[in-house]
């Protein structure tokens, strides 16, 4: 089988590594890749939104399955315009990729299955938005109804802060285009949030283990919201039937809703939630395997990763046998200096040699320069994942092998799965 992994980031290095072994797998490309990719597959020159670019390079390729990894060319519909060609692809329809690209939809959804999550209004005039954020003073988070690449969610402390959210988006300036025309404002939570996955192929629900997101930039979660700086798989302190409960009335719930109303959900579903004092709250979900996440969710599955994305772009998950380490998993992300701001990028990566056999390292903003040498070229550079029996063992050896890693600037959170500093962790 050939196989065309859609996307450049450690998500999609670590999609492709886990293809790979797949006896089923012929040949397996990526588009566009990075240079972790370029060693274990060969990258297309297409970027992951060129819907168009992406189906003729199926085409050239004979491609028999598209592996989509982020949420943009899903939204943009590159499924639809897969299966109309008949190249099966992994991910949902761009019907079904409303439950992240809008919010206010995935809202009206949960509101529908009677879900736990913040109570909240959306609004599509300003001036209603802003009289909603003065009847509710306090913390309140606004958010735009849209993708905004993870920036379009302003958690508030003030009135003040809410509205200025509300007029950068609404007002003149538009700070996110068309994504934020609609807001979603809602009532501000706080507790641990946890990532879950799962995999389907529309009436079919495999969840696969939790896992734990760092989205700050810098330790003790301060600074500006990133991309995510780090995750670790799976967290002990969610006891099992509070995992039951989100698998069960979150998860299948809707996707069970979403078949309902007539948009079957395929590929991975991604609800992220907040563990609130008065219990478990849905904030979004994401549909798509997270980034970090999958970097360290991905190294603890035993089955074949193929087999599951043919089975789920098929309709035929319940015959599929989906097996997890036990193992923890601890992913540490390396990244210029300055990110999520700015930050410079040509710089020769050192180190990488050096790493132990047993570690991974996920490649995200890199590309190959001369003499096998591997220069940095985004913000978020790769990611690396040590797996041990325990957390603990786990954390020790991602961090003994961040250390032989080198560039100028080089940047990492020193907290990630860390206990002393993140309530997150036992
Ligand atoms: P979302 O894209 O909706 O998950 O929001 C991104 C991040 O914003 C979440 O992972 C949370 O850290 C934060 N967030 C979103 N909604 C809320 C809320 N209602 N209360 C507190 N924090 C939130
Ligand atoms: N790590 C969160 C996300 O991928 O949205």
């Amino acid at each position: 089988m050939n196989v065309l992994v859609v996307g450049s980031g450690a998500r999609e290095h670590t999609i492709a590594w886990k293809l790979r072994p797949s006896p089923r797998l012929t040949d397996l490309f990526v588009a566009p890749g990075n240079a972790g990719t370029g060693q274990i597959a060969a990258n297309l020159d297409i970027k992951a939104a060129d819907v168009e670019g992406i189906a003729a390079a199926a085409k050239k390729h004979r491609i028999d399955l598209v592996v989509v990894g982020p949420e943009d060319p899903l939204s943009r519909g590159l499924v639809d315009r897969l299966t109309a060609d008949g190249i099966a692809a992994f991910g949902p329809t761009k019907a079904a990729a409303r439950i992240e690209s809008s919010k206010a939809f995935a809202k009206e959804l949960m509101g529908r299955c009677g879900m736990p999550t913040a109570a909240s209004a959306t609004f599509d005039n300003r001036t209603d938005a802003r009289n909603y954020v003065q009847a509710n003073p306090g913390p309140i988070v606004v958010k735009a109804d849209g993708l905004a690449a993870g920036k379009g969610v302003f958690v508030c402390d003030t009135t003040e802060e809410a509205l200025a959210a509300v007029d950068a988006m609404m007002g003149a300036e538009a700070a996110f285009g068309e994504s934020g025309r609609t807001v979603v404002i809602e009532e501000r939570l706080s507790g641990r949030e946890v990532s879950a996955h799962a995999f389907s192929d529309g009436t079919t629900v495999a969840p696969m283990p939790f896992a734990c997101d760092y989205k700050r930039a810098r330790d003790g979660d301060e600074g500006p919201n990133t991309g995510g700086m780090g995750s670790y798989s799976p967290p002990s302190w969610l006891d099992e039937a509070l995992e039951l409960y989100i698998n069960e009335q979150v998860t299948e719930a809707a996707i069970a809703a979403m078949r309902d109303e007539g948009s079957p959900y395929a590929g991975v579903l991604f609800p992220g939630l907040m563990l609130t004092d008065a219990g478990a709250r849905v904030l979004e979900f994401n549909c798509r395997l997270g980034d970090p996440e999958a970097q360290v969710l991905l190294p603890r599955l035993q089955s074949d990763l193929l087999d599951i994305c043919w089975a789920a772009a098929n309709g035929t998950l319940s015959e599929c046998d989906i097996r997890w380490s036990t193992e923890a998993a601890v992913g540490v992300v390396v990244a210029s200096g300055g990110y999520p701001d700015d930050y410079q990028t040509g710089y020769e990566i050192a180190g990488l040699g050096t790493l132990d056999e047993d570690v991974h390292v996920f490649h995200a903003g890199t590309v190959a320069g001369d003499d096998g040498a591997v220069l940095t070229s985004g913000g978020r550079v790769l990611t690396v994942v040590a797996m041990a029996p325990t957390l603990t063992a786990a954390r020790a050896k991602a961090y003994s092998n961040v250390q032989r890693i080198h560039f100028t600037n080089v940047y990492y959170r020193r907290d990630i799965a860390a206990p002393a500093q993140d309530a997150r962790v036992d």
